[in-house]
Order: structure tokens, then sequence, then C-alpha cells
């Protein structure tokens, strides 16, 4: 019985497996299997461009593999292909290694940040780009490897232009290591003079028609006509958009109202490329919903077979969005529609519903990111629709700050939005937004190394010790902004990261060993120094993972009021840790999921940071800054004063002044004036704070600037945890400090400040340098 068992098994891998290869065979980049595998055995670098779906990040990295094994000195090939998203990297390394119907872990394996699966055997590794970047601090010369793929390169992610530096410096040095560079769109041309002419191979890909509709189109067909009228009034003459009545319905006067207010609020008048700015107050969001809807509904109803691919701007309109839709009658109903949306941080078990087929009958609906745009393609797609925007980060050099803000996407990226329809069936793509905005659109998307802030990249130049950091930055495939680059060494000396000479300090070297940011690490550092091991941890990671308080839309105030009951002392950190202790005793009840939901408290988010506590521990005790006794690193974790300092030792400069009048508060930061508060934040809801400053995790700036979590602290706090902590600064550090606090300090009250902070440097610097010795010992 059993053995027949194993022959009908072993009969259905089979028929799998030749499908698979079916499957495998079907895509354009099988065509060029042999073509791809000479220009590699040719030449150190290669850069190969197709249109998204046709094979590159699936097959190629295999052919490399297939043909190292065959041949006979193969047998040591060691392949690593990067991506830019840990999603990605996972979902691929699934996929190829049941094509290869394989285990994860046999020949085929990956590597995210804390987490991965490879074996002895492992010859194929995808992982993330920061990965390979963390590995080359410990093996520059990449030992062993014999291809790096680095693909997606046209998203010119930071991380991926940084690496392409060190490689291109690398060659020289490894003749024999091949470099394949890999992309969806691009301007291959600038990658191949990058690398001294580098082959260009392009898999000629094909792509079935795509009917394209821009919103005067789509409004159209619901009956309303979207024009451009001249209006006079009292400013003179100027032009103006209008929806007119064609067929008056109430759900279509829903929409047109909805879309003639958006294109007022966006003024458009007269529209030209010279005007671009004009088009940031444009929000697609304001009609996109009804509009949406509607579409949705239209296709539902009336169109042929296919699934459905809307882009969102980000997460959060994912989300109301697909609450809105859940609640139709037609959309929200399982048996006629399977929901689903995709994102930078779904859970794979989620991920993998997206290449599912639906049932029967229903159609399938992907509200996603612009993670869907090259990175995951879900191959049943017949429309789209866009929305035309993206959240993007970008750096404010001048302010030194960072914005997260919806942004127009670029001309190639609305084209490969529209692609994805076009890959089974010819295909409809609906743009939510006028032909003219399009029109404005800039050609390709700013690399990100030209609007991020660059503290943690020039953290790992100097780790890597490639020298001068704006020497090296200048080799860049495009060199950020000198602004930028000044503002990060700043950044580090202040924090006491990098000294005057822009070299390493004791406190530099132990954040490269941390996959944090910098101030993240900080904190930490100085948690496992002060044995305030416990709540720190949670802070930390709580910093890192997705906002454990949820805001949900319809309850705001419920949510925010839940916050509010762990907040004790002005401090959002301080209320996340009293949030995660709660969860980790109604835990050992087995009421963590009921503590979450009264909570308005994410459990994914909860169970991360307890996953990342472990991970971190174990960090800190590679780097030999805690021993694994948790009782002595936590021999003064219920000081909160003393939480609150270490809290203010790693944000600070993050800092904005207390100023209050009458009734309430308000803020403000030396770079940007005043500021406001998120509204979850439980400083928000005080009327009063009896601090003269508050530290912060993050700024950003939306129309005004905002703080996200924020600690109030002290002065003595401010003097004492604030800055840098190398030795022979403090004079100076103490000098800006009094110019910042506003007050006049009585000469001794400085000086036993100074003498104070002197101390507590010294402290510090010499645990540093003997991590293994026991504070208290030297407290005595
Ligand atoms: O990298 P590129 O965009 O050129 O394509 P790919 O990711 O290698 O995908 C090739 C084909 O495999 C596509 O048609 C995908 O839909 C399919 N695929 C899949 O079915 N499941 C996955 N997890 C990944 C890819
Ligand atoms: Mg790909």
């Amino acid at each position: 019985m059993a053995e027949k068992f194993a022959t009908v098994q072993s009969a259905t891998g089979l028929a799998e497996g030749r499908k698979m290869l079916e499957f495998r065979k079907s895509l354009p980049a099988y065509k060029e299997k042999d073509a791809i595998l000479t220009a590699i055995s040719q030449n150190q670098v290669v850069i190969i461009s197709g249109e998204t779906g046709c094979g590159k990040t699936t097959q190629i990295p295999q052919f490399i593999l297939e043909s190292e094994i065959e041949s006979v000195q193969g047998a040591g090939c060691s392949i690593i292909c990067t991506q830019p998203r840990r999603i990605s990297a996972m979902s691929v390394s699934e996929r190829v290694a049941s094509e290869r119907g394989e285990q994860l872990g046999e020949c085929v394996g990956y590597k995210v940040r804390l987490e991965g699966i490879r074996g002895r055997d492992t010859r194929l590794l995808f992982c993330t780009t920061g990965i390979l970047l963390r590995r080359m601090l410990v093996d520059r010369n990449l030992r062993g490897i014999t291809h790096v793929i680095v693909d997606e390169i046209h998203e010119r992610g930071m991380n991926e232009d940084f690496l392409l530096i060190v490689l291109k410096d690398l060659l020289p040095h490894r003749p024999e290591l091949r470099l394949i560079l890999m992309s969806a769109t691009l301007d291959a041309e600038l990658f191949s003079s990058y690398f001294g002419g580098a082959p260009i191979l392009r898999i000629p890909g094909f792509t079935y028609p795509v009917q394209t509709h821009f919103l005067e189109n789509i409004l159209e067909m619901t009956g309303y006509k979207l024009t451009l009228h001249n209006q006079i009034d009292d400013y003179g003459q100027e032009k103006v958009w209008r929806t007119s009545k064609q067929a008056p319905g109430k759900r279509k006067s829903q929409i047109a109202s909805s879309v003639e207010e958006a294109l007022r609020a966006a003024d458009f008048k007269e529209y030209s490329p010279q005007t671009r700015e004009s088009l940031s107050c444009w929000n697609p969001d304001c009609i996109g919903f009804n509009l949406i809807e509607y579409l949705l509904c239209n296709i539902c109803e009336n169109e042929r077979p296919g699934a459905v691919l809307v882009f969102m701007t980000g997460w959060d309109d994912i989300c109301s969005l697909k609450d809105k839709l859940l609640s139709h009658p037609i959309l929200g109903d399982p048996s006629q529609v399977l929901l689903l949306t995709c994102h930078g941080s779904m859970a794979s078990s989620e991920q993998r519903l997206i290449f599912d087929e639906p049932n029967d009958g229903a159609r399938k609906i992907v509200l996603a990111t612009n993670i869907a745009e090259t990175s995951i393609t879900i191959n049943d797609v017949v429309f789209v629709l866009d929305c035309g925007k993206a959240k993007e980060t970008s750096y404010d050099a001048l302010n030194n700050t960072p914005c997260l803000l919806p942004s127009w996407i670029s001309k190639v990226s609305a084209q490969q939005r529209r692609g994805r329809a076009g890959r089974v069936q010819p295909g409809e793509c609906y743009h939510l937004y006028p032909r003219c905005v399009y029109e404005a659109f800039a050609e390709y998307q700013l690399p990100e190394i030209l609007r991020t802030p660059l503290q943690s990249l020039c953290l790992q130049i100097k780790s890597l010790k490639l020298g001068s950091i704006s020497e090296f930055l200048s080799r860049a495939l495009q060199s950020p902004e000198l602004l930028a680059v000044q503002n990060a060494i700043d950044y580090l000396k202040i924090i006491g990261a990098l000294d005057k000479n822009e070299n390493l300090t004791v406190l530099g070297q132990y954040l490269t060993m941390l996959p944090l940011e910098p101030k993240l690490g900080k904190m930490l550092i100085l948690g496992a120094i002060f044995n305030c091991l416990d709540p720190i941890l949670t802070v930390v990671c709580g910093l890192s993972v997705r906002d454990p308080f949820l805001t949900p839309m319809d309850k705001r105030d419920l949510a925010e009021a839940a916050k509010s009951q762990f907040s004790r002392d002005y401090s959002d950190h301080l209320a996340l840790v009293r949030a995660y202790e709660g969860w980790k005793d109604a835990e050992i009840d087995f009421a963590g999921y009921d503590y979450c939901w009264k909570n308005f408290l994410s459990i994914q988010s909860m169970k991360a940071i307890d996953t990342l506590r472990n991970e971190f521990f174990s960090l800190l005790k590679d780097a030999g800054l805690v021993d694994s006794n948790t009782a002595t690193c936590n021999a003064w974790s219920h000081e909160e004063h003393l939480i609150r300092a270490i809290i203010c030792y790693g944000l600070y400069p993050g800092l904005s002044s207390v100023v209050h009048n009458e009734k309430s508060f308000s803020l403000k930061t030396m770079e940007d004036g005043q500021v406001l508060l998120y509204s979850n934040s439980v400083n928000a809801r005080e009327s009063k704070i009896p601090y003269p400053w508050l530290v912060f995790n993050e700024k950003i700036k939306v129309n005004a600037v905002f703080l996200r979590d924020s600690t109030a602290i002290s002065d003595s706090v401010l003097l004492l945890f604030g800055g840098s902590i190398s030795k022979g600064d403090i004079d100076g550090h103490l000098k800006m400090l009094g110019g910042y606090l506003e007050f006049f300090m009585e000469p001794d009250i400085a000086e036993t400040y100074q003498s104070l902070r002197r101390e507590l440097d010294e402290l510090i610097q010499t645990k540093l340098l003997n991590p293994r010795m026991d504070i208290h010992a030297y407290h005595e």
C-alpha cells in the first residue's frame, strides 16, 4: 500500500515537474539562454534588460547554476543574487527551489535581515542588497563567490547604487568574478558606460496591446465630459476643468462632483510641464475611491474574465479602500470577488495567494503598491487601474529633514503599470488622471541616493574602509549633493560615531555591527552598558517594526484613548514598553490576542518585537556588550529616569523645545521653527508638558513638519546625555548645548555639568573599550 502510494506521489511529482519545465521553456528568457551564458563567459560585466515577467529573476540565476553544475570545474560555483526587498528575495528563492523540484535550503537558499534558509550545498543564494553589503564588511573580496547578480537596478535604490561602486572597485582584483546587472526598463547605456562599455543584452518581450484610458476618457464612460473651459473672472481669463453632465445618475453624479472637486483643488488651469509643482496639489485619492469602486464594479459586471490590479499610493490607502470595497454588495462578496492586497511587508502566506487562481467564476482583484510594478508578477492580470502616485522618501538637504510624500510616478513607471495588463491577452489600463498630467511626469524617478539622508551609508563606507566619504560618493553613478553628504557626516560626528577626522570611533565600530539605524543602535548599546536592557530593547525593536499602535480611520478617538492609558510620563516610548509588557503578561494566560484587540495593538507587531528582541540580544552578546545573564543586564531596568536618559542619548539631536503659552504648548526645532505632533502621540493629548524638551524619533514633512514618537526630558538629562561622547569634543559640545538651551547657566553649575559629563563620557568610553568590564565595579 505504502509502495503504491509512493508511486502515485512520484507520478504526480513527475507530471508537475514536466509542467513546470514547459512553463520555464515558454518564458522569453529561455530563448536567450545560450546568448546569455556566452555573454557571461566572455565578459566580466553583462547588463540584461527585459520586460517584467520575462523570466530574468527566476531563470537567469538558474541558467548559470545549471551550466556551472554541468561543467567539470563548476562544482564550486557560488552565485549571489540580490533583491531590493525582503519579500522578493524570499518569494523568488521559494519559486526557484520548487521549479527545481527541491526544498529550500538545498541548492537554492535565501537570506534577509535576521532570517534565512540555506544549507551546506547551497550554490544559489537570493538575498537583499543590504545582506551582501554586510557580508563585504567581513569579506571585502567576496572570496568563493563566482557570480554576483544585482537585480532590479532600474529602481536605483541607495544600496544598489552603493553596491555598484564597491563592486566596480572589486572587479580588477577578482578577474574571474562575474557581475550581471538585471533590470526591467532602464537606461541601460548609463550602466554600460559606468562599467566601461559592458555589453547589453535585451530579452525581446512580447506584450499584447493595452488600451489606455485617461481620466477624461473614464469620465466619458460614466456619462460625464471633462473639458477645459475659458472662464472669465475678476482676475481676468483663465482655463478651468469642468465636468458636464450628459446622463445623470446618483452614483455617477457623486463621482463627477468629487472629480470636479479634486480638479479644483489641483488648480490645473492651463497646464504646462513648467508648472509641475501644481501637480503636488492634485490628490488622486480624493476622486480615487468613488471612481475606483465604480470602475471595479463595471469590470465585474460587464467585462470579460481576468484579474484586476489596482496601483494605490501607499499601504494606508490600500487599507481604507479595502474596507470600503468589503462593504460593497458585489465587490465585498467572496463568492464573486477574491480581494487581495500586495505590499512590501506582507507575510509570505498572504503573498502566495496572489499567484493563486480564484475559485470558479470569482474575479481576482489585487490592491497593490508600486511593488507590483516590476518585482512581483501577477500572471493573469487583464485590467490595471493606476492612481499615478507612490509614496516615496525624499530628503530636503537644506532643512535636513526626510519627507515621506505621495509623489507622482515617472513616465517609465506609468508605462510599467500599463504593461502589467497585457501579459496574457489584450488588456485595459485606466489612469486616474488627465493625459496632460501624464505628459508632465518626469521621464525617470530620481535615484534614492539623491533623495534620502545618507547617514547609514556613510557609516558603511567608513566601516568598509573605503576612504574619504565624499571622494567615494563622487564615484557613484550619480553623486549626491555635497550638502547632503556634509549633513550626514556632521550628524555622525554629533552622535559620536565619527571623530573630528571622520574616522570611526569605538561607538561607530559597534554601530556598524548592528543592522539598525545609527540612533537606534546607539540607544541599544547604552541600554546594554547601563544594564537597562529590557525596556530599551523593546523601544528599539518597537521603532523598527510597523507601529504597534493601530489607529483605524473610523475609530481614531477610541484608539488614541487606548494608547493614552499606557502613557504615564509624557513618552510614547515608555507607552510602548508598557503596552509590550502588558501583552507579555497576557500571553502567559493565553489572552494576548484579546489584549491586543481591546487595546488597538497589532498582534503581528508585538510578535515581531518579540522575535527582534531575541535577535538583537544575540547580536549584543556576539559584540561582547552583554553576557548571558539577563538579571545583570536588567539590574537597572526599572529606573524610568535612566530609560528616559538613554532614549535621549539615542535620539539626540532629534530635539525640540517645548514652549508653553497660557492654555497649551507649542514645539520648535532649530531647523524647522514650529513643528507639530502626530495625533497618535500620547503627548498630543496633553495640554501641558512639564518638561522643557522633547526628543523624537523621526520628523517628517508632509505639509507641516510632524514629529513621531517623542519623549519629554529635563535640562539635566539633555546636558548629560545629549550629543557626542567622543573625548575632547565635550567642551565644544557643551558650549553648543548652552547656546541651544537659551538659558543662563551660573558658571559653577556649568562647571558641575561639565565635570559630570566628562565622567559619564569616560565611563562609557571605558566600557566600550572593555566590554567585559562590570560597570558596577567601576561605579564604586
Ligand atoms: O524577473 P522577471 O520580471 O523578468 O520575471 P520572473 O520574476 O523571473 O518571473 C517569470 C515568470 O514566473 C512570471 O510569469 C511569473 O508570473 C512567474 N512566477 C510565478 O508564477 N511565481 C513566482 N513566485 C514567481 C514568478
Ligand atoms: Mg524580476
